[in-house]
């Protein structure tokens, strides 16, 4: 993960505040990006998943605030937030628009949210074909990881009022390619 995606992230990330919602952070692999000291507001639903995030955050001194419910109707303030996290989270969520959606609503004005996400490959090609054949299989055994997932365009139509997209291929030869990273600001 830190060899493929670390310095993007940190690219992405920007300046880092004191708060940050995660959204879906998992076993935590962003918290080494974060400065010692910084409470982070994990939007975390899957129960599995937190005896290794508090064991990174320890590690990187991290503070959680754990919320139980899912990014579609994350219980986070409204305008509390400067920066809110998405890695590779998207493509899992039930409703990325209503997800969106709450990202602006808890976004402070001029606020950032800063993602990187796998997506569908073009239509047509070999790498596609292949992600619409596995994708029954693969939802399942990833846990509801959409394969052929456009959300560039779902971020695009989001409403935010500037955007920096970069798209680009990562992953070797897993089907879970190409990428894109970036931030858009409320
Ligand atoms: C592939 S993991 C990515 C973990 C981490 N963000 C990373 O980059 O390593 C997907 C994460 O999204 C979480 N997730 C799935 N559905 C979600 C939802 N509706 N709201 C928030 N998180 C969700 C999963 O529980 C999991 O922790």
């Amino acid at each position: 993960m830190h060899r493929e995606y670390g310095k993007r992230k940190l690219g992405i990330f920007g300046d880092l505040p004191p708060l940050i919602v995660e959204l879906g952070p998992g076993s935590g692999s962003n918290f080494r990006y974060y400065p010692r000291g910084t409470r982070v507001i994990a939007v975390e639903p899957n129960p599995m998943m937190l005896k290794r995030m508090y064991k990174q955050a320890d590690r990187h001194g991290v503070e959680i605030d754990l919320r139980h419910a899912g990014a579609e109707g994350m219980e986070v303030e409204s305008e509390s937030a400067d920066l809110v996290v998405s890695t590779l989270v998207l493509c899992s969520v039930r409703d990325p628009v209503r997800v969106l959606a709450e990202v602006r609503r808890v976004l402070t004005p001029g606020g950032r949210f800063a993602f990187l996400e796998h997506v569908a490959a073009e239509p047509g090609t070999r790498l596609r074909k292949v992600q619409d054949a596995i994708f029954r299989p693969w939802h399942w055994l990833g846990e509801g990881c959409h394969l052929n997932r456009d959300t560039a365009s779902t971020i695009e139509n989001a409403g935010f009022s500037d955007l920096e997209l970069d798209r680009f291929d990562g992953s070797g030869q897993m089907p879970y390619r190409p990428h894109i990273s970036g931030f858009a600001i409320r």
